[in-house]
């Protein structure tokens, strides 16, 4: 109602529609790339309350001006479909598995039941190729968040496979709501992809795409209306890169980190690693005039997106932004806390876990055994001294920790590495309490990153039943060891 949308177009129909986005690419995938082109936007499709066929297919997608379609694996027709709800309503999105391996969609972020987190052999079986898997729930929080497999992660979504997930609150009111997906690709002149893990980027900071893009477009340009205040939402779904998000050519607030609303405060840059979320509002200037989301961090600045304005101004009174309500987590009771420390350090040895755990299923079955599409290839990094199970060694290691339902967690994650790891934990949202390198404020986030050398502490409250993924977001360094989970009971 307040907020401007794209006119829904044949292509919102067809991303969310799994036959229809699969006919739809033999022939339209060259017209659905310029339509992209034309607005840099990505395709939405409303959820709330609608079952949603989704796909998971190879869908040839041709990327910047490279000379060949690239052999995605996609979503939708292309890449990253956008999902829309209202805080409240419900998701519901069956998987359809049309890939040559197995599969399974993990919903980044969002705090839902463990049966639905979508991590093979640990909250659910692996959807294999030709099966579904119904993903219900009800989201409990607003925010941006993003969908993807959670096995051979840096093969699936190296080739193409994630989505994001808006959940929307309707405290704040803004002229329009931009979608800004960063992620690069690691793909030839010719669009074919080249190695996704190199031992040398796996084992030092990741190995790093070929062809950076915003929304699957080489510096998309995207119309914005005029003097108005928009709300732009920048994801980091890159399997590697942690890139420094700034903006020229309009006065930005922070409004959200990983969703979660704080405190809105002036944006200089912010350090995005691998699955972080941040989500901005801005002032547009007159029509014609040009706002630039760039990466400050190379020596050379390199702008990833531009927003152009258009039309008459939406607004004349000052830049004053109102902020989405704040966050409702419950606060983490520190002088009760259950403390703990998590060292991040290489591992050249794979942990052997001699009497398997089990882990028993929503459905009831009992899991004691990884396959080996999700056990890793070979072993470079490790949580706590202990690696995830390599190939070969496939049994469920214990938990890294226990904690019981209401405690509140107080965390120190501390790297032994040279290198930047952004941590995830599944299943809640934790606050940053404190970092000795990089300065940021109090937030709570789903994702911290953590500095070499760095030690972060972190503090939740365990209030989410169920067993929860602990892992580092550049996904070579979780391929090869650096995850583990923890149980609520
Ligand atoms: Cu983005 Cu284990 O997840
Ligand atoms: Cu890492």
């Amino acid at each position: 109602m307040h907020r401007i949308r794209p006119t829904p177009t044949r292509r919102t129909v067809m991303a969310g529609g799994g036959a229809l986005a699969g006919l739809a690419l033999i022939g339209c995938s060259r017209g659905a790339n310029s339509l992209g082109a034309a607005s840099g936007r990505l395709p939405e499709t409303r959820i709330g309350g609608i079952p949603i066929a989704l796909d998971a297919a190879e869908r040839p997608f041709r990327l910047g001006g490279n000379s060949g379609p690239t052999p995605a694996w996609l979503y939708g027709a292309t890449p990253f479909p956008l999902y829309r709800m209202r805080l409240g309503e419900n998701l519901d999105v069956t998987l359809t598995n049309r890939l040559v391996e197995h599969t399974s969609i993990h919903w980044h972020g969002v705090r839902g039941p463990n049966a639905m987190d979508g991590v093979p052999y640990v909250t659910q079986l692996p959807v294999q190729p030709g099966e579904s898997f119904a993903y219900r729930f009800t989201p409990p929080d607003a925010g941006t968040y993003f969908f993807h497999p959670h096995c051979d992660t840096a093969a699936q979504l190296g080739r193409g496979l994630a989505g994001v997930l808006i959940v929307e609150d309707e405290a704040a009111s803004f002229d329009d709501d931009i979608v800004c997906v960063l992620k690069d690709w690691r793909v030839a002149k010719d669009g074919s992809f080249l190695p996704f893990v190199t031992s040398e980027g796996a084992g030092r900071g990741g190995t790093f795409g070929t062809l950076r893009t915003v929304n699957g477009l080489v510096a998309p340009q995207i119309a914005v209306p005029a003097g108005a205040d928009i709300r732009l939402r920048v994801l980091n779904v890159d399997s590697t890169r942690v890139s420094d998000i700034g903006v020229q050519g309009a006065e930005v607030r922070v409004i959200a980190i990983d969703g979660n609303p704080l405190t809105p405060f002036a944006l200089d840059t912010w350090r995005l690693g691998p699955a972080m979320r941040m989500d901005i509002i801005l002032r547009t200037p007159k029509a014609g005039g040009r706002i630039a989301l760039t990466d400050f961090f190379a020596a050379e600045p390199m702008v990833l997106a531009t927003l152009v304005a258009e039309g008459a101004p939406k607004r004349g009174e000052p830049f004053a932004p109102t902020a989405p309500a704040i966050s409702k987590h419950t606060e983490p009771d520190l002088a009760n806390a259950e403390r703990h420390e998590l060292k991040l350090s290489a591992s050249a040895a794979a942990t052997n876990y001699d009497v398997p755990t089990s882990i028993q299923l929503a459905d009831g079955r009992r899991i004691d055994l990884l396959d080996s599409l999700c056990s890793t290839a070979q072993t470079l990094w490790a949580i706590d001294g202990k690696t995830w199970p390599q190939m070969g060694h496939e049994n469920l290691p214990p938990p890294l920790l226990s904690l019981a339902r209401g405690t509140t967690a107080r965390i120190e994650l501390t790297n032994t590495t040279p290198h930047v790891h952004p941590m995830h934990l599944h299943g809640h949202s934790f606050k940053v309490l404190s970092a000795n390198k990089l300065k940021r404020p109090e937030h709570w986030a789903d994702t911290v990153l953590v500095m070499p050398e760095e030690r972060v502490e972190i503090a939740f409250v365990a209030d989410n039943p169920g067993n929860w993924m602990i892992h580092c977001h550049i996904v070579e360094h979780q391929d090869t060891g650096m995850m583990g989970w923890f149980r609520v009971v």
